[in-house]
């Protein structure tokens, strides 16, 4: 037996007329034209509690797309129970097996599923069609074939023997459930973390942000024709504190696997850490939480490349990759140049629904999210020291839309420079071109985040000086590139400080995290 190391899955270009923009507008339409109701998914079985909520395109609120069935304590638990009945067989199954499924899950996405999770994925959560391709296409067929690569590694490991004794490492998986709470923002990532777990052997309880239940129902459909087994991955839709309280409160809660917010992450390790006693093993608290993301343009830098970075960095997938750059330093000899390029840029780009593909930024995810930005915008042009240089408009007449912005602050510490504002804003600073080292400085001591961040310039000396400076200020540090769009198996993904336990997603870090190694020393 011997997995490869695979190569990503090429990115689909959906030029005009090709097939595959062809199928996906076929789609779009077939999706749009029916009204699903999706129940939760415990133990195999589809779970409908008439508690029904809707859900509609951010780009289209009036739309109805689907309804969800929400569940409440008794569900949670109920798929706690579904989860641990699985789990003697999936523990024990061969890793060859487990391998196997998640392989044919990445063919099933890479052929037939592919338009349609796109879809679902566009529609649900407002990404046009590329950002959807390289989410919940090339990168979660990425994370499945890669993390089988990386198994295949990990089982491999193994400890020293001498004449007379074997000694070995048995990877077990954790002796409970995992609990996946997964976030809106990328559909992959939604995906790997329930499924990076059950790869290792694991039984998981899984909860999505609610905006992307709707393409994880497809999801769920995919595991299931992989060969998911029932009650493996367990799938419920339960307000975030209710289900926590009884999966926090379980002696076989064993881990959880989470993206989202710093304040609901501090606060479930909090509540871990008072149940504690609870509990059969200490439990697994994997996260990646917020970011502050920034980019550092030199003296020496490339004026073109800062400006893309900056477009692309902060304004696709409108600002809520977790990578997005938010906070910018340009040095006091190029601004001028760099904002020019970035106001040419932005000139040209459209906003709207994600039908029309010509769109490159598309609606923000809620009310609550869009009501927040437009705060933080008001908030500068009310400002004499900050000035709006691009964008500064919003319109929720039909979509939550917020135009890309640009601010350009005066205070290196401007509120939003610091306040993670998680949408299509990024703040500017302009410092003194003599004064590298103090932005430096600036940067590394700005924001308690520390999850991507790019240094711009040509001048070696400067990379290597930024390099050391800032060498705990970001978990994806990015030279002369923008510090969004991380690949599987080249980049492997996640930060330290506020921005998470920076275990690395599709890596061999991370499947650590769901294994508990048993050694065993036998003499003859
Ligand atoms: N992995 C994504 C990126 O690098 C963010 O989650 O953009």
């Amino acid at each position: 037996f011997n997995v490869p190391m695979p190569l990503n899955e090429p990115v689909k270009g959906y030029a005009p007329n090709s097939p595959e923009r062809l199928e996906l507008i076929k789609m779009l339409k077939e999706l749009k034209q029916q009204e699903r109701d999706l129940p939760m998914h415990i133990g195999g079985q589809e779970v409908r509690t008439g508690r029904r909520l809707p859900l509609s395109p951010p780009h289209d609120y009036q739309h109805v797309l689907a309804h969800f069935h929400e569940g409440d304590a008794g569900h949670v638990t109920q798929a706690i129970d579904a989860a641990l009945a699985a789990r003697p067989a999936w523990a024990a199954l061969a890793w060859e097996q487990r391998a196997a499924i998640f392989l044919k899950a990445a063919d099933l996405l890479a052929g037939p599923y592919r338009a349609r999770l796109n879809a679902a994925t566009m529609l649900g959560q407002s990404k046009n069609a590329f950002q959807a391709e390289i989410d919940a296409a090339c990168e979660l067929i990425d994370f499945f074939r890669f993390n089988v690569a990386f198994m295949q590694e990990l089982y491999g490991q193994q400890p020293n023997s001498s004449p007379g004794m074997w000694n070995r490492l048995e990877h077990r998986p954790l002796e409970g459930f995992v609990f996946a709470l997964t976030p809106f923002n990328f559909t992959s990532i939604a995906a790997n973390l329930p499924a990076s777990a059950a790869m290792m052997g694991n039984v998981v309880v899984w909860k999505p942000a609610y905006p992307q239940i709707y393409s994880a129902q497809v999801l769920m459909e995919l595991f299931k024709e992989a060969g998911v087994p029932d009650g493996v991955i367990n799938l419920i839709y339960v307000d975030g504190p209710v289900a926590g309280d009884v999966i926090f409160k379980h002696r076989d809660f064993a881990g959880i696997h989470f993206t989202g917010s710093t304040k609901v992450f501090q606060t479930i390790w909090q509540e871990i850490g008072q149940n504690i006693a609870r509990y059969k093993s200490y439990p697994r608290i994997v996260g990646e939480t917020g970011g502050k993301d920034f980019i550092l343009a030199h003296p020496s830098a490339h004026a073109k490349a800062v400006a893309v970075a900056i477009t692309r960095g902060a304004f696709e997938y409108q600002g809520q990759k977790c990578s997005a750059a938010s906070r910018v330093y340009l040095p006091s000899n190029l601004a001028d140049e760099i904002l020019g390029y970035v106001k040419e840029d932005l000139a040209t780009i459209k906003m709207g629904d994600v039908e029309d593909f010509g769109n490159f930024v598309n609606a923000v995810i809620t009310e609550a999210s869009f009501d927040k930005l437009a705060r933080y915008i008001d908030g500068a042009h009310a400002d004499p020291d900050a000035e709006v240089f691009a964008g500064g408009t919003y319109d929720k007449s039909k979509g939550y839309f917020v135009a890309p912005t640009l601010i350009v602050a005066k205070d290196p510490k401007y509120v939003t420079m610091c306040d993670e504002l998680f949408g299509p804003v990024v703040t500017v600073h302009v410092y003194d071109a003599e004064q590298f080292e103090a932005a430096l400085d600036l940067v590394d001591g700005t924001s308690p985040y520390a999850l991507t961040g790019a240094i711009f310039s040509q001048d070696r000396y400067a990379i290597d000086l930024a390099s050391q400076r800032l060498v705990n200020a970001a978990g994806n540090f990015y030279i002369n590139d923008k510090p969004t769009g991380a690949v599987v198996g080249q980049q492997p993904f996640g930060g330290a400080r506020a921005s998470g336990t920076n275990d690395k997603a599709g890596s061999i870090l991370n499947l650590l995290r769901w294994v508990s190694p048993r050694t065993i020393k036998e003499t003859f």
